[in-house]
């Protein structure tokens, strides 16, 4: 069993998403060189059995082989891409749909499947990647919940759920995160969200922490075949408003000394030791310079001005969810 508990881990993970080509290719050796990189810094390495269709988990199968329990693997499940599988289309603000599958008999099925790529007994986070409109969460849970009681799952959690949804699931199975998008340019968690998960003691997981590299500073147009053409903030008159609105950020991160994209991790590290983030990098270089983010210290006076420049709802362009 891993030796790495969900509450020593450090705060800034990593999320693996970004080696399956979404934001530009990398070949599958040096996918494992990072991955195995993120194991020695100790990072909670995020997953899910959509990332590639299964491959992210065969390239984390490799990486923890004679090391699993030094890793602490997230994985997710219910987005379904087999046609031979049912499941209930959920629209997202990114023009396409998905198809979400929460029923009792395909979480363990899913379970299976993820356990078998990634050459493991247990996840040891694992998530609904998002709710299935047409099955009460109860039921999702319900399962989930077996399976941790089977050995196979150390901790629960959800994704992209509602706090309505989140109260149910944890009235049937301690929930111990939920997986939301949240960053500079995405606060709105903090209205609805974060305040029931306070109340019920759940970590809160940001994903995209760098808003999908935007708040890195280096990201001046998407090309045809980047992922982020879908995503209506990266596109168009969106795009130059989003671009002129976080000008000030790189010129805040300029005068401290530090990049970008650590200033976007270190805000996030101060908004609550229950806040843990998964930032998602090709290259180790930027791995180290993320993760350094979570020593550097803003003080009151910097965290305010960062309020006022970019409050909740600053952003311009439909979310993914
Ligand atoms: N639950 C969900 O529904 C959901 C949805 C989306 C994502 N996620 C999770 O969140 C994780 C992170 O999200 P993400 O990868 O979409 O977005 P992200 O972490 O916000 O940004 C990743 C992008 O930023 C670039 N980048 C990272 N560090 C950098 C640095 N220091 N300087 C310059 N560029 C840098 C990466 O490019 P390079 O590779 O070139 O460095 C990549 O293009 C995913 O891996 C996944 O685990 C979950």
């Amino acid at each position: 069993m891993s030796t790495v508990n969900f509450k020593d881990l450090n705060r800034l993970g990593y999320g693996a998403m970004v080696l399956e080509g979404y934001y530009g290719g990398i070949d599958d050796n040096q996918a494992v060189e990072v991955l195995r990189h993120c194991i020695e810094k100790g990072l909670m390495i995020d997953s899910a059995d959509a990332y590639g269709n299964g491959h992210n988990e065969e390239l984390i199968a490799k990486a923890i082989k004679g090391q699993r329990d030094q890793a602490f693997i997230a994985s997710k499940f219910g987005i379904v891409f087999d046609a031979q599988q049912s499941g209930s289309d959920v629209e997202t603000g990114w023009g396409f749909s998905l198809s979400i599958n929460g029923t009792k008999s395909y979480v363990t099925q899913a379970l299976d499947a993820s356990l078998n790529r990634l050459g493991t007994e247990y996840i040891d986070l694992y998530y609904a990647h998002y709710p299935d409109p047409n099955v009460a969460i109860e039921e999702t849970v319900e399962a989930m919940a077996k399976a941790k009681d089977a050995g196979k799952i150390r901790y629960l959690g959800l994704s992209n759920v509602t706090a309505d949804q989140i109260r149910r699931a944890h009235a049937v199975h301690p929930i111990s995160a939920v997986q939301y998008e949240y960053s500079l340019w995405r606060r709105e968690a903090e209205t609805d969200l974060l305040p029931t998960l306070r109340e019920l003691g759940i970590a809160l997981v940001g994903w995209s922490p760098l808003g999908s590299g935007f708040l890195t500073g280096k990201v001046d147009t998407v090309n045809e075949g980047d992922f982020r053409t879908n995503n209506p903030r990266f596109v168009g008159e969106n795009l130059k408003a989003n671009q002129d609105r976080f000008a000030p950020l790189k010129e805040i991160a300029k005068d401290l000394g530090i990049t970008p994209a650590q200033l976007a991790l270190a805000w996030l590290c101060h908004q609550g030791d229950d806040i843990y983030a998964i930032p998602g990098s090709r290259k180790i270089s930027r791995i180290d310079e993320n993760m350094a983010a979570a020593d550097i210290k803003l003080d009151e006076e910097l965290l305010a001005k960062i309020d006022r420049l970019m409050p909740v709802g600053a952003t311009q362009g439909a979310t993914l969810v």
